[in-house]
């Protein structure tokens, strides 16, 4: 009866969706098995309103690294609650300044001050403008394919022109050029030329590392060049590639990162612009140039601040890397045993695509997938890759549920007819 009660309840939220926010989304996840409405939520796990329980490997691309409704983050918002608001945005405070000396001190090199936000589009547009008031040069140079966020200066930065044209003219001055290919950067940079932005690993574009070469390159050309060399880490960082931050596998640090995400501890939305004392002389001269009501806020920072710690206590970078390698090798299983359906697996720690041969099998996957308890999706960049983000957090156990989860999901699709049925 209750089940009964349940069901009918996530058909009305369903209804109510698609009537009031988007018809075309609830059309799209249920056809890929996803039109889940989220109920409890629990580290790796999340269940839908009607009881069914589906291991996360969504994760709001890489924003639940600690997990889903941790306690201890929860705990930290909660006696944050019995003493503060968001606190005025003008003013100085105690939980933007620690959390904004924590992020100089575990961010590589000499990274030092911070410019708060809500979300990581947020976070990039302030480092483009950074990038632009210091520099006073007007270029910026991003990659194809890469996703930085849909507001004004992001959006120019993104490498799908899809998402761009609709909206044209965008700001001028962007260029992009092929992701991983020094030379056609090194080409394209002038004596315009404000900043190079670069994802470590692509995300929306399909999960495409880039090489510790090319981000070593990047950093000799802007050097050579007096550009600001910015770094999205808003999906890499925080412990999701198997080091705090993906830049640290490079050994590259850049004059700017922007990160939020996981910051946010899957609790308050919170973004931040990490950058270098030289950047600073532009700040100093104009102090209220960039401003943001709700961008770290006081209890966005307490949460953020119980984030960083949480990632740091548990030793979730490591435990990621470890758990990414356990992944690889039934991956490597799938690889052999599934060459009709799997083309190659791209990873970093716990951030992994699987590249199938097909564009049909991302959404054929995340349907098998959900039938098999668990939530993965394709990228809306590139439907025949499916990305994979669990919580850092996930068990050895977990793991193993996932991957039989693939191996269930692409024995059934072969059964099926495998790719000539479509
Ligand atoms: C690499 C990267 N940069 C920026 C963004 C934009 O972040 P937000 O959606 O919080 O504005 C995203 C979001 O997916 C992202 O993956």
């Amino acid at each position: 009866m209750r089940k009964e009660r349940l069901a009918e309840e996530k058909r009305e939220a369903l209804a109510a969706y698609a009537r009031y926010v988007n018809p075309q989304k609830v059309r799209v996840l249920k056809n890929a098995g996803l039109d889940i409405i989220e109920g409890k939520r629990e580290g790796a796990y999340v269940w839908d309103m009607n009881g069914t329980r589906y291991i996360d490997c969504v994760t709001s691309a890489g924003s639940f690294n600690v997990g889903r409704r941790n306690p201890e983050i929860i705990a930290a918002l909660k006696q944050a609650l019995d003493q503060y608001d968001l606190g005025g945005f003008l003013m100085c405070s105690k939980p933007k300044a620690d959390l904004a000396k924590k992020l100089s001190e575990i961010t590589p090199g000499d990274l030092q001050y911070v410019m708060y936000g809500t979300g990581g589009g947020e976070a990039n547009d302030f480092a483009i403008k950074l990038a632009r008031g210091f520099t006073m040069k007007t270029e910026v140079i991003s990659t194809l394919k890469a996703y930085h966020g849909h507001t004004g200066f992001s959006l120019a930065a993104i490498g799908r022109e899809e998402y761009r044209k609709p909206f044209e003219p965008m700001v001028p001055g962007f260029r992009h050029v092929p992701f991983n290919d020094l030379d056609a950067m090194k080409n394209t940079v002038t004596d315009e030329t404000a900043a190079i932005i670069i994802e470590p690993v692509q995300g929306e574009g399909g999960i495409h590392p880039a090489t510790d070469q090319y981000l070593q390159g990047l950093r000799q050309l802007c050097d050579e060049r007096e550009v600001v060399l910015i770094f999205d880490e808003i999906q890499t960082g925080f412990g999701r590639t198997g080091k705090m931050f993906c830049c640290e596998y490079a050994g590259v640090v850049p004059d700017i990162m922007t990160m939020g995400k996981s910051l946010g501890g899957n609790l308050y939305p919170i973004s931040a612009a990490i950058y270098r004392d030289e950047l600073n002389d532009f700040i100093v001269t104009h102090p209220f140039i960039h401003l943001s009501t709700f961008g770290g806020s006081d209890l966005g920072c307490i949460v953020g601040m119980a984030a960083v710690d949480y990632i740091m206590k548990n030793r979730l970078p490591e435990h990621a890397a470890a758990m990414g390698e356990r992944f690889q090798k039934g991956f490597d299983d799938l690889l052999k045993r599934y060459p009709e359906l799997l083309l190659e697996v791209r990873r970093k720690g716990l951030m992994m695509g699987l590249q199938y041969t097909n564009d049909s099998i991302g959404p054929r996957m995340s349907y098998q997938l959900a039938r098999h308890g668990v939530m993965a999706i394709y990228t809306g960049n590139e439907p025949s890759v499916m990305r994979l983000m669990p919580v850092l957090g996930i068990r050895p156990e977990e793991v193993d549920e996932v991957l039989d989860a693939l191996d269930k999901s692409m024995a059934e699709i072969m059964k099926q007819g495998g790719i000539e049925k479509y």
